[in-house]
């Protein structure tokens, strides 16, 4: 059995479990060929992607519910189903001898002559979708969500840039641009930030989303100006900051993910952003980059779409305020606070900065806000306020 197509399973059933698909495709395909490692992490990517549309057609190839299959089973006849409709140059024998040795591999016997006939029935033809979610492959809900903010088209567009592969950015810091340019990345119309026209990222630069660059611009440090970033890891936007030589401290609650800020010049603090925070002095400059659903980046993540709910924005939202209003109070006299999300939803976006600035000081106002969105914007849904102290 080719090893990609065994490490894809292996990986959609353990996101399956609640795993993170980049991080567990990152470990799983370490060992493997350049080729299959691709392989692997675009059949992974495709059946997250493309998760409603295959469970449509699984329905109509096998005349049952994908919903009431064995949990491995529809894993495979969505990697299957995939192959065969959606990739080129994969020889359909291929696809359907190995799809029945993995029911066999994960001990589903009686499943393989189901999977077997299913598979055959596969065609290229196209299909009408039933409905609008099925065909952009994105839960109602968040349609309904983005329809209400961006119009439908909006929505539409943004569910579109979801079904495609995101591409590549990296910093560069000034000093280095001779660098990028000889290794052919790309400049952008965000400063320092380059995107990548090769398959893989070089080493020796941070690869970071082009929205996370023009966010962090937002901070707009200055030498020798105190800089907290609230939840720092894994320090992108603490390291952009330090290019202009800002004296950082680095703040995050998840010690594992601190450690990942080693390289990086500032003083680092185990913190819950959500409590009171420990420091005596203010700064001029804080950045809070808070935890939030992630709906921004569904592009790199497809599984969020499928996971999260729509009473978990109240859990996030209730976090994201409090945190704010700590930062708030931690911002000196002229200073400037930048509060962002990858999320594209209202209730951890705007709905946050006013109910925040709902009780705080006079002399604290709305600067700006900003929304990058996919489909219009490249990179990720982000979303950036802008908050000044007098
Ligand atoms: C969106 S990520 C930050 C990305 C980072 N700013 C960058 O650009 O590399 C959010 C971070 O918030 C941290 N976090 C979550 N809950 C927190 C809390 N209550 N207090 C402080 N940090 C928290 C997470 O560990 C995570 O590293």
């Amino acid at each position: 059995m080719s090893p990609a197509r065994r490490a894809a399973f292996d990986v959609l059933r353990l996101v399956d479990g609640g795993g993170y698909a980049s991080d567990l495709l990152r470990s799983r395909t370490e060992e493997l060929a350049k080729r299959d490692a691709g392989l692997a992490s675009e059949l992974v990517f495709g059946a997250l992607r493309f998760q409603a549309q295959l469970d449509h057609l699984i329905e109509r190839f096998s005349g049952r519910s994908a919903a009431k299959l064995d949990r491995e089973v529809r894993i495979i006849l969505r990697m299957g189903i995939y192959q065969l409709r959606y990739l080129t140059r994969i020889p359909a024998h291929a696809v359907v001898s190995e799809s029945v040795d993995l029911v066999k591999r994960a001990h589903k016997r009686s499943a393989s002559t189901m999977v077997n006939a299913v598979l055959r029935k596969v065609d290229k033809r196209p299909v009408p979708w039933p409905d609008r979610a099925t065909e952009l492959s994105q839960p109602e809900w968040l349609l309904e969500n983005w329809t209400r903010q961006f119009g439908a088209e909006g929505a539409a567009g943004i569910a579109r840039a979801f079904l495609k592969p995101p591409e590549k950015y990296v910093r560069v810091p000034p000093g280095r641009e001779s660098e990028a340019e000889q290794l052919a990345l790309e400049p952008t119309d965000v400063p320092g930030c380059y995107r990548v026209t090769r398959r893989a990222a070089p080493r020796g630069f941070r690869q970071q989303d082009i929205s996370s660059q023009a966010v962090g611009l937002l901070v707009e440090p200055e030498a020798g100006q105190s800089f907290l970033d609230l939840c720092a890891a894994p320090g992108n936007k603490t390291a952009q900051a330090l290019e202009s030589g800002v004296r950082a401290v680095a703040a995050d609650i998840n010690l594992d993910r601190l450690g990942e800020l080693q390289d990086v010049d500032a003083a680092l603090a185990a913190l819950d952003a959500t409590q009171p925070l420990p420091f005596q002095a203010r700064f001029d400059r804080i950045l809070l980059d808070a935890p939030c659903s992630g709906t921004g980046t569904l592009g790199r993540n497809p599984e969020i779409k499928w996971r999260i709910q729509p009473s978990d924005l109240a859990g996030h939202q209730a976090r994201q305020i409090r945190m704010l209003r700590n930062a708030i109070a931690a911002l000196a006299p002229g200073g400037r606070l930048v509060y962002s999300t990858c999320s594209l939803e209202y209730e951890e976006n705007q709905a946050v900065v006013e109910e925040a600035l709902a009780d705080a000081p006079e002399e604290v106002r709305l600067e700006l806000m900003i929304q990058r969105v996919p489909g219009v914007d490249p990179g990720d849904g982000f979303f950036a306020a802008v908050i000044t102290s007098n």
